[in-house]
């Protein structure tokens, strides 16, 4: 992409709105632009990194033999009222009302459009376990939404539904959610930790919260500080292994890590050494429950067992916040000049900075190097425009890719290019053509 044909509104100045750094970098950096309270305009440069996260989850869920589907945003209330949640969902649903009088509401999750699906279609354990799962835009109608797209009312949420033959099953599928949840955050360059925490409006007693320790998030947290040095890293999982999954979620939880809803003083006393004991604060950006038949059982979603009797499935629901995620990894990657992406999600790969557009040797390095990395199957971003170099740099800086080309006639005259690194600021000199290698090496083409 070239600046000079892109649509890269960014602000010079700080959004007076704004009380956290993920969300005026998001304005300043040109990446949503409020419609209405809590509901954003992705742009194109914000659009890229959910798209990017949302590319993630799909591979880890379909490497967990999770399946992708769409349902819509609009649900019938009919649903809402077998299940009991029409009443109990309480002002945060979004209630509509169509042409011919009849109710409808925009989903704030989906437990009980996918257990009608489930109920049409499965009857026999034999099609167990199935789990399904889609990414879609939810509506909640939050009193106060607030940090950008952190607490909207409009927001992108993976969210998975399994389904099992039996509490054990249901809790291979919660753990087969757990894994890949660890797996999903650590290739963004996110540390999510999970913890215990409290189930709210969707039911059900096992749960857990994955959180990005953050001090503008809106989770009060307790944690031995040893949970922070866990990591899945680069080992792989055997997702139909009852015991390898079981294993990793029980190296996750064996230290104390819960939210305010779950914590209690005397056990944090008890099993935490003082000087491990952290109190913090931190973005809930997943949880996972297993809830049994809550839903199953009022819906009539059942399948018939080994023995012929008719018996309720056992559901679980698994949520991510995808577009809660783009404002969780700013938070975590940001510095004063600006955002500094990591690799997993940034929006373009490099950014290419032509210190004196105009200039005939210089333009051509510039697309030559483009022409390069774009072969390497690549996407930089040149900027190609008119402005000084100083603002070039400030834009740079602001947007956040992770690496920088920069191409002057000064350095071109001895055959190099300068390769800089957005996170550490380091510089190294080399040649257009190493430049492009080490571009492509770093990311793994
Ligand atoms: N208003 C929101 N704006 C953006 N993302 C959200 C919002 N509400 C929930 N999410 C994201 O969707 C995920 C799954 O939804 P879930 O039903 O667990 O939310 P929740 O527990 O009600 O969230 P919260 O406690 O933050 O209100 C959450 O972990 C969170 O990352
Ligand atoms: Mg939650």
């Amino acid at each position: 992409m070239r600046l000079s044909r892109y649509f890269l509104p960014v602000l010079k100045e700080t959004p007076a709105e704004a009380q956290i750094a993920s969300h005026r970098l998001m304005l300043r950096a040109g990446m949503i632009k409020q419609a209405s309270a809590g509901i954003y305009s992705w742009l194109p440069l914000g659009y890229k990194v959910l798209r990017n996260i949302e590319r993630i989850v799909h591979e880890e869920q379909a490497r967990a033999g999770h399946i992708a589907m769409l349902m819509p945003t609009l649900q019938s209330a009919d649903l809402w009222r077998e299940s009991g949640r029409y009443d109990a969902y309480g002002p945060e649903m979004l209630r509509i009302r169509d042409r011919h009088e009849r109710d409808l509401l925009f989903g704030p999750t989906n437990e009980e459009l996918i257990t009608d699906i489930f109920r049409g279609h499965v009857s026999s354990y034999r099609e167990l376990p199935l789990t399904l799962y889609h990414i879609q835009w939810k509506f909640r109608d939050e009193i106060r939404p607030r940090f950008g797209v952190m607490r909207g009312r409009e927001f992108y949420m993976k969210d998975g539904y399994s389904f099992d033959l039996d509490r054990e099953g249901a809790l291979h599928a919660y753990n087969r959610h757990f894994v890949s949840y660890l797996r999903t955050f650590e290739r963004m360059g996110l540390q999510a930790i999970p913890m215990q925490a409290e189930s709210g409006p969707i039911g059900g007693d096992t749960t857990h919260e994955f959180l990005v320790l953050a001090d503008t998030g809106e989770s009060e947290v307790f944690y031995d500080a040893a949970v922070t040095d866990i990591r899945m890293g680069a080992r792989d999982i055997a997702y139909d292994d009852r015991a390898a999954c079981q294993a990793v979620v029980d190296e996750f939880t064996a230290l104390y890590a819960r939210t305010d809803d779950t914590h209690e003083d005397a056990v944090f006393e008890a099993e935490v050494p003082e000087d491990r004991r952290r109190r913090g604060r931190g973005i809930e950006v997943g949880q996972i429950f297993y809830f049994g038949t809550k839903y199953s059982d009022p819906m009539g979603a059942s399948v018939t067992d080994p023995e012929g009797h008719r018996v309720p499935v056992h559901m679980g629901s698994h949520g991510i916040g995808v577009s809660r995620l783009v404002g969780a990894l700013i938070e975590a990657f940001h510095d004063e000049a600006g955002i500094t992406w990591p690799e997993g999600v940034t929006p373009f790969h490099c950014g290419i900075v032509n210190l004196r557009q105009g200039d005939a040797a210089t333009d051509a390095a510039c697309e030559g190097l483009y022409a390069a990395l774009a072969a390497k199957g690549l996407e930089p971003l040149y900027d190609d425009t008119e402005e000084r170099a100083g603002a070039k740099f400030a834009t740079m800086d602001l947007i956040g890719l992770p690496w920088r080309i920069t191409v002057g006639p000064r350095g071109l005259k001895a055959g190099k290019v300068e390769l800089t690194s957005r996170r550490t600021g380091e510089s190294e000199e080399l040649s257009p053509e190493s430049a492009a290698d080490r571009i492509a090496q770093i990311y793994g083409v």
